[in-house]
């Protein structure tokens, strides 16, 4: 097993040396355009980590690890043309830089890609691939379906946000591990495991996502900042502001999620104070936490060394600490 920075550097030289050259130059230029922007890679990174836990050589896992991240990247020019989000990783988005169309067919065509790579493996591991990866996507459309829905709805439920972000983020989390575990042809207990480590960590992920996306900082976090307030996301923060207000506050919170001001500066300040009035700001720090010891309690249930175990832990509290 090596150290996280060593997988980081594989897959960073493998992205930087994956050749996308083909005709017509408008299909292909904003998926080179997308995966040349990086981001942190923590999918294909877990795949390879994943396998090598159970002792198989990385480099078997890296069309599986690329498979992952192309989809991810796929699913990212989809969800910012629907959240209408003009920033990318600190650059335009791929549908603000040519148009919605674009976006639209080089998303597709990075899908079909993300399956081509699952033809270097064997037929066995193959249709273990596939099938994971097509029940996982089919749960990412669900998911993002429900986030969108969710929208105009003002009787979400925390279960209900729960679910939707296990669908639409922490299943490709817990599929990129399992990937691994597929790869290494490691036991069906193995697999299953590793599937709710990454599920919980994924949960704890896109809550963290959704904080960072009120309280990051500007300059570094790479989107923009209160797109989610914008959007009128019903995310855990302003699940909890509901829930912990007073009547006053939650009126006017309420008004605040049924307007769409030209203007937004205003709606993002009162909503960013309201979060952090009522305390769902807090809440959401402590459920962060809670999602990433649940992942740890469930590397407590696996037969693998220690020192292995405290990589995974590593990468987990790592990500709790992120700014971006
Ligand atoms: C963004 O994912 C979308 C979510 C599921 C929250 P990342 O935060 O992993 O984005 P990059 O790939 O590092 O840019
Ligand atoms: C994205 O959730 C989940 C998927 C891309 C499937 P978000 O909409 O919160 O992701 P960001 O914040 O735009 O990266
Ligand atoms: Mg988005
Ligand atoms: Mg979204
Ligand atoms: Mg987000």
């Amino acid at each position: 097993m090596h150290s996280i920075s060593y997988y980081q550097e594989v897959i960073s030289n493998h992205f930087s040396s994956l050749t996308i050259n083909q005709e017509p130059q408008n299909l292909y230029e904003p998926i080179k355009y997308i995966l040349s922007l990086g981001g942190k890679r923590i999918r294909p990174v877990l795949t390879l980590m994943s396998a090598e836990i159970f002792n198989c050589n990385y480099e078997k896992a890296l069309p599986a690890a690329t498979a992952v991240e192309v989809f991810h990247n796929f699913s990212l020019i989809h969800d910012d043309i629907m959240d209408d989000a003009p920033l990318r990783r600190g650059n335009e988005t791929v549908h603000e830089k040519w148009n919605i169309n674009t976006g639209i067919l080089s998303g597709d065509a990075m899908l079909i890609l993300a399956y081509q790579y699952f033809e270097q493996y064997e037929p066995i591991i193959f249709r273990e691939l596939a099938k994971l990866f097509s029940k996982t996507a089919l749960e990412v459309c669900e998911g993002q379906q429900w986030d969108i829905d969710f929208e105009t709805r003002d009787d979400v439920t925390i279960p209900e946000y729960i679910k939707m972000i296990e669908f639409k983020t922490a299943v490709l989390v817990a599929a990129a591990m399992k990937m691994g575990a597929i790869v290494a042809d490691t036991s069906k207990e193995n697999a299953e495991l590793i599937y709710d480590f990454g599920l919980n960590l994924g949960i704890a992920f896109q809550l963290q996502d959704d904080y960072l996306d009120a309280f990051g900082d500007p300059e570094t976090f790479g989107k923009q900042v209160g797109g989610d307030i914008i959007e009128n996301k019903k995310t855990y923060l302003y699940l909890k502001a509901i829930e912990f207000a007073t009547t006053e506050t939650k009126e006017q919170l309420l008004h605040l999620f049924s307007i769409q001001p030209k203007e937004n500066s205003d709606k993002i300040n009162s909503v960013k104070d309201i979060f952090n009035l009522t305390g769902s700001s807090k809440a959401t720090l402590e459920a962060i936490k809670e999602y990433t010891e649940k992942a740890f309690q469930t590397l407590e249930k696996m037969n693998i060394e220690d020192t292995k175990k405290g990589v995974l832990k590593a990468f987990g509290e790592n990500l709790m600490g992120r700014k971006v």
